[in-house]
């Protein structure tokens, strides 16, 4: 493990979180606290809001009204590129650069200016994580949709963000991924540092993966 590490202590809050589309409003003073590390489970009905709001606390979205605040123990931090880097969010059909399995993964930590043998351990350590590292030299694009979901958890999980949104992780694979996949997220738990927060519409997935389950309900986010 390198020492630059950070340490994980990210917070996010939101405050009367408004949002509508054409008129349509999807959330309505939408008021809720990620503050502790661990799973938190979002369900609800398809058109409720799950992926707006996922959007909006990982700062790809502006809200109409209401405030997103981030906060480092007694900080609040800006939405700079730094906070944004801090945190992922995987969308429920990832992609892969047409490159290398290690490439794809390597990119997000080039990009944040790491270089040699700190990426090859890190890249290394992800890809045994999501069990592809026997696929670490082969092209990305010929990767299965599962193996592909993996690659990308990997991809973002190698940045070590402290808030880690994924939107439906298991939508598109089969049964040994969608395990594959579960145990990936339960072993993030284990290591305790991050705040995980994840949709599904598979009720016996939330009960698998959730320490708190939530609900979107009436363009709200509520305790289930
Ligand atoms: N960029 C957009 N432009 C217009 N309408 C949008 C946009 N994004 C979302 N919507 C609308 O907002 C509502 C909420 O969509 P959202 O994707 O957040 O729901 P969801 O809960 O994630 O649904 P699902 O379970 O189907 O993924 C829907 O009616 C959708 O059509
Ligand atoms: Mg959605």
């Amino acid at each position: 493990m390198s020492t630059s590490r950070r340490v994980f202590d990210l917070r996010l809050t939101t405050f009367n979180i408004c949002k509508s589309y054409n008129g349509e409003s999807v959330l309505r003073d939408c008021s809720f606290a990620f503050d502790k590390s661990g799973t938190y489970v979002l369900m609800g009905p398809n058109g409720s809001g799950k992926s707006t709001f996922l959007r909006i606390c990982a700062l790809l979205e502006e809200p109409d009204e209401g405030e997103i605040t981030y906060f480092s123990g007694a900080d609040v931090l800006k939405k700079d590129i730094e906070l944004r880097r801090r945190t992922t969010l995987l969308l429920p059909r990832v992609g892969a650069f047409n490159t290398t399995v290690f490439k794809n993964v390597a990119y997000g930590l080039r990009v944040r200016g790491i270089k040699g043998p700190e990426i090859e351990e890190r890249v290394d350590e992800a890809l045994e994580f999501v069990g592809l590292i026997h696929k670490r030299n082969q092209k990305a694009p010929v990767l299965s949709s599962g193996e592909t979901q993996r690659l990308g958890i990997a991809r973002a999980m190698v940045i070590e963000p402290e808030i880690f949104f994924l939107d439906e992780p298991t939508a598109s694979v089969d049964q040994k991924n969608t395990e594959i996949i579960e145990d990936i997220i339960l072993k993030m738990k284990e290591r305790g540092r991050s705040i995980v927060v994840i949709t599904t519409h598979d009720i016996s997935q939330a009960n698998r993966l959730a320490d708190w389950l939530l609900l979107l309900k009436d363009g709200r986010v509520i305790h289930s």
